[in-house]
């Protein structure tokens, strides 16, 4: 991200976040303070669907930003004048979803007189790990290993100067969320599947079934060296299935923490593997799947063992949340007049902008 563009702004900012399934504003104080956030979960109107349905998404937004809005300056105590610009999701996520946060944030800030900022929903989530609630945002000892696990993306991430990000690896195929989202599925179990998964694999045994766990030493190899895989984990949980019939029902819990096991296994693999081909001062991890309690004791171990800070976002910074894009865009924005012809959403906002 440049910081080229109007000066940042030094009263709060209002953040907007609308990538997918969660309306979500925040105020932050120029210190990273949170005055205020709220986040509007929309995961019951598509838990019937098994997923996100868009349309029904950025209607529900649509629906929400309003009072949203109102509540935000009750929550923080203080007027419109105090909002110094609008930092809005400008993507990566659902093209009509991330339409109505910057439409309403443009109205505000045209409304306000301030400039605006269109925040890369993924740094927002690199950043995460920074936010302490009502207490001022915290640095942390660089360079930094940053495993970022959320619904759509798994990408490592190296951090050498602050929030500026390079890119180690991603996903091949499915995310790391996603693996856990598709394998609740198959085992009859609810939306979102992480904390199903999670929750259905207390008390059962992690070595139960020997899952894959993603690319072999072999395959991850060349520009795959850090890149991680879970279709093969999918399919193979589809096999284990097939062949013992039933075993959703008598043996959900063994197989719940098995699968939970080979999904954190895997991403441990390549975070073990970064950390000993580069040097770190800080191990963190953001993201949905930042909550699984299974992978942050392996990440603190790691952690432990190599004598790093750990730093794991906060469970509710984890999930889709403005908080998050507020501090992106304290950190590293580019302000824009609200009104300028180039402002637009970027539903495929590629990697490379993170570095
Ligand atoms: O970051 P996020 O809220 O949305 C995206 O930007 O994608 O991540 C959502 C993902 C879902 O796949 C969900 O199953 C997963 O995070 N998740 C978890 C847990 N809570 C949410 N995965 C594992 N364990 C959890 N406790
Ligand atoms: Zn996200």
């Amino acid at each position: 991200m440049t910081t080229a563009g109007l000066p940042a702004p030094d009263g709060c900012l209002l953040a907007v976040e609308t990538s997918c399934d969660e309306t979500s504003m925040a105020v932050m104080a120029p210190d990273g303070r949170l005055l205020a956030h709220e986040i509007a979960s929309q995961i019951d109107l598509h838990r019937p669907f098994g997923g996100v349905v868009p349309e029904v998404a950025s209607r529900c937004h649509v629906e929400a930003l309003p009072p949203m809005l109102h509540d935000m300056l009750d929550q923080a105590g203080i007027g419109w004048k105090a909002l110094g610009g609008v930092a809005f999701t400008r993507g990566p996520g659902l093209a009509t979803s991330l339409l109505t946060g910057m439409t309403a944030a443009r109205a505000l800030a045209l409304r306000l007189g301030v400039p605006v900022a269109g925040v890369n929903h993924l740094h927002g989530h690199a950043v995460s790990l920074r936010l302490r609630g009502d207490r001022p945002m915290t640095d942390h000892p660089l360079p930094a290993l940053i495993l970022l696990v959320s619904g759509g993306h798994t990408i490592l991430l190296r951090e050498e100067e602050p929030a500026r990000f390079a890119v180690l690896g991603q996903t091949l195929d499915d995310a790391a969320g996603e693996a856990l989202d598709k394998g609740a599925k198959l085992l009859g179990l609810g939306y979102p599947g992480g904390p199903e998964i999670e929750r259905a694999g207390e008390g059962g045994r992690p070595d139960a079934v020997a899952f894959p766990r993603g690319l072999s030493k072999a395959d991850a190899s060349g520009d795959r060296r850090f890149a991680f895989s879970f279709s093969g984990l999918k399919t193979a949980l589809m096999v284990h299935l097939r062949r013992h019939p039933g075993a959703a029902e008598t043996a959900l819990a063994d197989l719940a923490a098995s699968y939970q096991e080979a999904v954190a296994d895997a991403l441990m693999l390549r975070v073990d593997d970064a950390l000993d081909a580069f040097p770190a001062r800080t191990l963190g991890c953001v993201g949905g799947v930042a909550r699984n309690r299974r992978l942050r004791d392996k990440l603190a171990g790691a952690a432990r063992s190599r004598n790093l800070d750990l730093r794991l976002a906060e469970p509710a910074f984890c999930t889709d949340n403005a908080a998050m894009i507020a501090a992106s865009a304290r950190l590293a924005a580019r302000w824009e007049d609200p009104a300028g012809p180039d402002l637009d959403i970027l539903p495929n906002w590629p990697l490379d902008a993170l570095v």
